[in-house]
């Protein structure tokens, strides 16, 4: 094995296969040496596509198969992060498996078991890790900053929370990227779950009318913006070798609700905008407590990494672009 490895735990999740399939283009990162860990068997359309990368089966709960990564890949100098729990009302059913796989505990033990030179950890976390108490019980509060006050409504956040702490204690190097909504073309092996604009799209092309939150706002990001933040850091830290300790907020630069993610999509296809029937959040139960307003301040990221996300109409429109 040659110098520069990346390894993407999580490979075969939406960020993963992207991430995966920009690393094998190997335009614009140093990196020659790229693996993957799954949890599931993994899809032969993505194994296809990525002729030159290795695949791990490794256990986020257990952290079995990463003596198998020592063994026929080595140290990597680059870890990202991608594998979750990643689906807030399962991680409220099962909380004991949202907190085993989404605080990496095994990860973290194994980067530490290599003596020498130090793997910087990626990690994604999520903006409903950071919640300030203000928007939570007494009101609203926008563009929060990586330093407000935290306190997670639900499962997943508290799990994401937990390992923010886990890695921060423990690695001498890492990023954390605390990330909105990431939206953006399929990947090369579809993924059993809804894509948000594709969701929209599809539901709005049949002519039903359908409730969106009014409510709820977020800072939806593409994900191929979510992709360079991770190449700058990779390539930074293989060619500068300066130490790393980073939060940063990963969002893109508009706070949007549902109804506007939604009026936004109408615009561009030229659906009729009456379709769209503006509920408040607090009509539905899904089963999870979801926060009101988690848009996120993301100067730090923009003056940190020079990278400056796209807007939500421009995303759109280069997701829908796609097949
Ligand atoms: N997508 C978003 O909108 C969004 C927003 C904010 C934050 N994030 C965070 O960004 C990261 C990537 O999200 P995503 O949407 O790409 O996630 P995803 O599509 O749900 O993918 C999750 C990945 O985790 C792996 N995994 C699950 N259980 C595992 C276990 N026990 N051991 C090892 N791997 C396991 C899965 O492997 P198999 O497929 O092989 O089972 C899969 O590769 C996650 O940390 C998520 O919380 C995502």
């Amino acid at each position: 094995m040659g110098k520069n490895k990346v390894l993407i735990v999580g490979g075969t999740g939406y960020l993963g296969q992207h991430l995966l399939q920009a690393f094998a283009d190997g335009q614009t990162t140093p990196f020659h040496d790229i693996a993957f860990a799954h949890h599931s068997t993994p899809p032969q359309k993505l194994l296809d596509a990525l002729p030159h990368s290795l695949s791990f089966s490794v256990d986020l709960r257990s952290g079995s198969g990463f003596d198998s990564i020592s063994a026929s890949f080595g140290q990597p100098d680059v870890v990202v992060n991608c594998a979750a729990l990643s689906v807030p009302r399962a991680c409220e059913v099962d909380p004991e498996a949202a907190m085993s796989i989404n605080v990496p505990t095994s990860l973290v033990k194994w980067l530490l078991s290599f003596k020498g030179k130090s793997t910087l950890l990626i990690h994604l976390s999520t903006d409903q890790a950071d919640i300030p108490q203000l928007s939570v019980y007494e009101g609203t509060k926008s563009f929060y900053k990586e330093e407000d006050e935290v306190r997670p409504v639900n499962v997943y956040g508290k799990s994401k929370l937990e390992a923010e702490k886990l890695i921060s204690a423990r690695c001498s190097n890492f990023a954390i990227l605390r990330s909105s909504i990431i939206y953006g073309p399929q990947t090369i092996s579809p993924v059993p779950k809804f894509l948000p604009i594709q969701w929209i799209d599809s539901v709005l092309a049949k002519g039903n009318k359908v409730d969106f939150f009014y409510d709820e706002f977020r800072c939806p990001v593409y994900v191929k913006d979510v992709v360079a933040v991770i190449q700058v850091l990779a390539t930074r830290w293989v060619t500068e070798s300066t130490p790393v300790r980073l939060l940063l907020n990963l969002g893109g630069p508009d706070r949007v609700s549902r109804v506007q993610m939604a009026e936004t999509i109408a615009e561009i296809r030229g659906y009729d905008i009456s379709l769209i029937n503006p509920v408040s959040a607090s009509s539905v139960d899904g089963g999870v407590k979801s926060p009101a307003d988690i848009s996120m301040d993301i100067s730090k990221l923009v003056k940190t990494l020079n990278v400056t996300p796209i807007s939500f109409k421009d995303g759109v429109k280069l997701t829908l672009a796609e097949p």
